[in-house]
């Protein structure tokens, strides 16, 4: 078998292996793939022997997405737009580094979800990791306006500053999130974690608005309750964009594209 596999600290919790599994069937593909537990200090190493053992590719999870960057002997742009890495692909001509999270979750929102990101109005809460993966990819699609939000606003001007997409973008603090009627609004700080609360108010949604939380696993979390109480017409956990950067990783794996909505519902 071909095999691959998802580093991490800790990595037990990790579903990669459940998605994969799920994809190589689909095309009956010959895969094996593994979970590996690492620590900063041996993070290269671990990989260097998995490379040494046949390995094809790999996954990279917290907190070794940064580390990953400095493994990769070729970056794809939008790894080096994210700053971080989720796949690495092994070859006779090295290690080739890329991140799908953000395709993940434009494909979620446009192929899943159904919703067209063209010529909307985005709004994107925090200016951490999360944010900065997702950025590039949803200015990609064309939006009208892209409003990038954080508690800590400097942040969020030195993010867009760094992905250069003057005009169609604006930063500012939290509150600045409050009337400016956006057809998808996106989670992407930690808040969910501790169950925290974001200053949303009705007139963040237009009609019609999506909210997304990056955040799987946890139900229906504040920031998407409260996204329905103000007005939301639809609501997402990240569970859609966990699928969908796993199929991205697997096509640039084997260059075809599995089935994500069967493979949503084994995981949900
Ligand atoms: P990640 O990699 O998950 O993005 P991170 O890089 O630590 O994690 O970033 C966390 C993000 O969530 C930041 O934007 C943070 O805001 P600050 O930059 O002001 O710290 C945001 N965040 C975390 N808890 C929050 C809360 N309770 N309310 C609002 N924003 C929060």
């Amino acid at each position: 078998p071909d095999r691959y596999a998802v580093i991490g600290n800790p990595i037990a919790q990790s579903r990669s292996p459940v998605l994969h599994t799920a994809f190589a069937r689909q095309f009956g593909h010959d895969l094996q793939y593994e979970k590996l537990l690492a620590t900063h200090e041996n993070f290269a190493e671990t990989v260097r022997r998995f490379i040494a053992e046949g390995g094809k590719g790999m996954n990279v999870t917290a907190p070794f997405k940064l580390a990953a960057l400095e493994f990769a002997d070729t970056l794809s742009e939008r790894a080096r737009a994210a700053r971080a890495i989720n796949t690495l692909k092994f070859g006779p001509e090295g290690v080739h580094g890329d991140n799908t999270d953000g395709v993940g979750l434009v494909s979620d929102i446009r192929d899943r979800l159904g919703i067209a990101l063209r010529d909307r109005r985005i709004l994107v809460i925090g200016a951490g990791g999360a944010a900065r993966g997702i950025l590039q990819p949803l200015l990609e699609t064309g939006p009208a306006h892209l409003l990038l939000v954080n508690r800590t606003e400097r942040k969020a001007h030195e993010l867009l500053e760094a992905c250069g997409a003057a005009g169609v973008t604006a930063a500012g603090p939290l509150d600045a999130a409050a009337d400016g009627a956006f057809d998808v609004v996106i989670n992407a700080t930690s808040a969910s974690f501790d169950d925290g609360r974001l200053p949303l108010g009705r007139g963040t949604f237009a009609p019609g608005a999506l909210a997304y939380d990056l955040v799987y696993g946890r139900g229906e979390t504040a920031f998407l309750r409260d996204a329905r109480r103000l007005g939301a017409a639809r609501v997402s956990d990240g569970l859609g964009m966990l699928v969908g950067q796993a199929a991205e990783s697997y096509r640039l794996w084997f260059g075809c594209w599995p089935d994500v909505e069967p493979v949503m519902a084994l995981v949900r």
